[in-house]
């Protein structure tokens, strides 16, 4: 009796205590999940905190030293006495300092995310060359107890350094007695922690550029009265814009631009869904585009509001794959209809720029970073092929009674063939930049000529990918559309493209030295992933090359950077959804140089798990999908050449599919439920 009074006390402490400390973002309702669909050792991976109030991990010294852990308090003296308070990870939102003082003057509050810029001037976000960033300062009077909260405007999206320095004409003491932050992201959850999806491997380095992927989106999915405002502020900064419906939207980046833009979220959309999971953020930022569409022509912004920049094709497009992408994952059917009318109007623009010999005609120049866009540039091709192939399917779930499946793929096919004619280069063995003559040969178009299958042989697939090969540095593939730089948002459709033709080593070696790079390196934030640097290993992202951008305004927590986080669990685990909400998929795993995978995530329809492990001359693949559910297996034959024994079950396949599987992979169905196949 006592022994079950005890245990209860303790039970309703550690509610109590949950309760206590479970919070979601002001007075913002929790809406989000409340644990992890999948309980394990590789939570310890996640970089998220436990709790939305965060205090610094440790105290370095104004030139950057590490001085101690710190313990809550710390103390300034005499006027430019400063002291840089690190939280270890990426984090954002406002801070609350607590503090006494002496004197007459201020604390000033400086934020940066690479330790290049700690310092009293934070790193630049507001507009990049237009103005210095700056400080904030909380004022003092007089010997007294002072309590400082960063006003709402100045909330901070994205650091992981808090510099604190004095400001005073005498002889002021301000002793610290606590810093806090009430972290601003994913503001809908109560637990950051309670991630829908996961990822676990052999490889360690593997695993925390599959997590540092996930907690990039987590800081990007943001409330909606958070965006940087517009126009851009010439000092200091703003993040009071309004962004689009609803509690939480998914932006481009944790300290700018705090606007959504479409382009990025076709890396960042399925990483969301293998990881986190949160796919309101997605609905709601896919809803603003649809809302800000001009009704006269049909084109979607290139940005969602305020910032709202319009003329990009590509971008226009990016919205139409990305209502692909979340009804794929989510089966929200009432969101089609509710904009289907849009969608369409949306086609007809951009497919009236086809001209006479099939190909698009850009005349809505912007598009990410890339150097040079406009006339028949092949990077638009492929993403125009990619646009009416998922249209056909979304056509199919809309319940379109037109046959619009078929419109939309006989448009493709001829796309396809002109693609193929005029833009590639035989001498070369890849796709030109566009269809005239010229002698670049672009990261985008070729990688996503393969990831989207535009690209009609397998031979010329396997040419681009030897060929993409040449861009390669030490530290990642340099962009020959934006000479100097690396871009790992493009990379992550390289990655996918190797990954595609089965060249997994070499989408390997690419994650591993590009995030590799980044994730192990001690100026960048250690756990997010970084909009773009440059090939000389320092971080002016666009800072060459006709950009007049200041070094520091990259952003180090980009979600367009967050490829390997889909990809690896898409091509190395194997495991993808193909139809809403994965009423059908696919299990296809690659081994490369790993020796095990798992992972899952979660739909509509419940959770969908599958793992690996090598044998001594072998394999088993376990997968756990809703019943009713089906699937294509794709088992990879054995390096050795051995014909091997395959059991499903523990029952023994017949002799005619163990001896294809000898040579190439073989193709099994699946079904729902809990399986195990062992191949030795
Ligand atoms: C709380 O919600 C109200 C109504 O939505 C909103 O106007 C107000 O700004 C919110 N307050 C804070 C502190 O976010
Ligand atoms: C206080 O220090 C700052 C640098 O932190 C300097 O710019 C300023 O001139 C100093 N003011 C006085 C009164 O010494
Ligand atoms: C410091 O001195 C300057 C010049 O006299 C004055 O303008 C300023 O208000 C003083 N600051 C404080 C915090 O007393
Ligand atoms: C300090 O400023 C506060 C707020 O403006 C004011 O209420 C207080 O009277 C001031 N104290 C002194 C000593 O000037
Ligand atoms: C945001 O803050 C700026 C600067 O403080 C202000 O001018 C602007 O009106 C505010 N905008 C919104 C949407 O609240
Ligand atoms: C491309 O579009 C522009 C603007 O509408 C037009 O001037 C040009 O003639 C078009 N080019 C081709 C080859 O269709
Ligand atoms: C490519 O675009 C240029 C400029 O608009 C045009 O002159 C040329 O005919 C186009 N080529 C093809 C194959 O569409
Ligand atoms: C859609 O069109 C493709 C290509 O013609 C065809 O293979 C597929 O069966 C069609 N789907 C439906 C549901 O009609
Ligand atoms: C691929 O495209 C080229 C160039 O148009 C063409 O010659 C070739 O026949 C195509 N191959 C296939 C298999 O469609
Ligand atoms: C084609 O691409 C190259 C390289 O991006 C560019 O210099 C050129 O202006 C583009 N357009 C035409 C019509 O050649
Ligand atoms: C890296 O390259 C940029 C752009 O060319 C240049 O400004 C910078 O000085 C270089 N940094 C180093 C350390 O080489
Ligand atoms: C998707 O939604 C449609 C319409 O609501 C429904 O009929 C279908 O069963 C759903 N599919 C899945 C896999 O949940």
């Amino acid at each position: 009796m006592a022994v079950t009074n005890i245990s209860f006390r303790l039970a309703t402490f550690f509610l109590l205590l949950h309760s206590a400390v479970a919070q979601c973002w002001k007075n913002t309702t929790c809406s989000g999940p409340t644990d992890t669909a999948f309980p394990g050792p590789w939570e310890a991976n996640i970089f998220a905190p436990a709790s939305r109030t965060v205090s610094p991990a440790s105290i370095l010294s104004a030139s950057g030293e590490l001085i101690s852990k710190f313990q809550g308090t710390a103390q300034l003296s005499g006027n430019g006495s400063g002291l840089v308070f690190d939280f270890g990870i990426e984090v954002g939102g406002l801070i609350t300092l607590e503090y006494t003082a002496t004197g007459l003057g201020s604390v000033g509050l400086a934020f940066t995310e690479s330790k290049n810029w700690i310092g009293e001037w934070s790193d630049s976000s507001n507009g990049g060359f237009k103005g210095p960033d700056g400080a904030i300062y909380s004022v003092f009077n007089g010997s007294g107890t002072y309590s400082y909260t960063m006003p709402d405007v100045r909330l901070r999206g994205g650091f992981r350094y808090l510099t604190l320095f004095l400001v005073t004409n005498g002889t002021s003491t301000v002793d610290i007695k606590d810093i806090k932050l009430d972290i601003g992201f994913q503001p809908t959850w109560a637990n950051l922690k309670a991630y829908q999806g996961y990822f676990h491997s052999s490889d360690e380095l593997l695993n925390r550029i599959w997590y540092s992927g996930a907690y990039t989106l987590q800081t990007n999915a943001v409330p909606v009265n958070t965006g940087r405002q517009v126009p851009f502020v010439v000092t200091g900064w703003a993040n009071n814009g309004t962004l689009g419906p609803g509690d939480t939207i998914i932006v481009d980046g944790a300290k700018r631009d705090r606007a959504v833009w479409p382009g990025d979220m076709g890396i960042a959309v399925p990483s969301t869904f293998v990881s986190i999971g949160d796919l309101t953020s997605v609905k709601n930022a896919l809803q603003v585009m649809y809302n800000y569409q001009n009704p006269t022509t049909g084109a979607f912004p290139e940005a969602g509001p305020p910032l709202l920049q319009l003329g990009s094709d590509t971008y226009h497009m990016w919205t139409m794959i990305g209502t692909y992408n979340y009804l794929l994952y989510s089966n929200d059917t009432a969101f089609l209809s509710e904009n289907w009318a849009k969608y369409l109007l949306a086609m007809n623009y951009i497919y009236d720029k086809v001209g006479s010999s099939g190909l698009l005609n850009v005349t809505g120049l912007r598009d990410w970073a890339r150097w040079q866009t406009g006339f028949n540039g092949s990077e638009p091709n492929m993403i125009l092929y990619r646009t009416l192939i998922t249209g056909a399917d979304l056509s199919i779930w809309a319940g379109d009674t037109t046959d619009l499946n078929a419109t939309w793929h006989g448009r493709a096919a001829s796309l396809k063939s002109a693609i193929n004619e005029y833009c590639w280069d035989t001498s070369y063995g890849a796709f030109k930049d566009n269809a005239t003559a010229t002698t670049l040969h672009p990261q985008d178009a070729n990688s996503m000529s393969i990831l989207f299958d535009a690209v009609n042989t397998t031979a010329r697939a396997e040419d681009i990918s030897s060929n993409l090969l040449k861009n390669w540095s030490p530290i990642g593939a340099v962009s020959p559309e934006l000479p100097g730089n690396i871009s790992p948002f493009i990379s992550s459709f390289e990655i996918q493209a190797h990954f595609t033709i089965g060249q997994t080593e070499r989408a390997l070696d690419l994650i591993r030295r590009s995030w590799g790079w980044y994730i192990n390196n001690p100026l960048g934030s250690e756990s997010t992933v970084i909009e773009g640097y440059l090939e000389n290993g320092t971080f002016g992202y666009r800072s060459t090359r006709g950009y007049d951008y200041d070094a520091s305004y990259v952003s180090h927590s980009h979600g367009w950077s967050s490829g390997p986080t889909s990809a690896l669990t898409t091509f190395i685990l194997g495991l993808s959804v193909t139809s809403p909400a994965g009423g059908a998929w696919k299990l296809a795993p690659q081994f490369g140089d790993l020796k095990s995978a798992e992972g899952g995530f979660t739909t509509s329809l419940g959770k969908f798990q599958a793992a690996w492990t090598l044998k001594n001359d072998g394999y088993s693949l376990t997968y756990h999908v809703p019943q009713g559910t089906a699937g294509e297996i794709v088992l990879p034959g054995l390096s050795s050449g051995k014909v091997p024994s395959i059991t499903l079950d523990g029952r023994t396949l017949q002799q005619e599919t163990q001896s294809q599987l000898a040579g190439d992979s073989v193709v099994l169905n699946g079904a729902g439920g809990n399986h195990i196949i062992v191949v030795s």
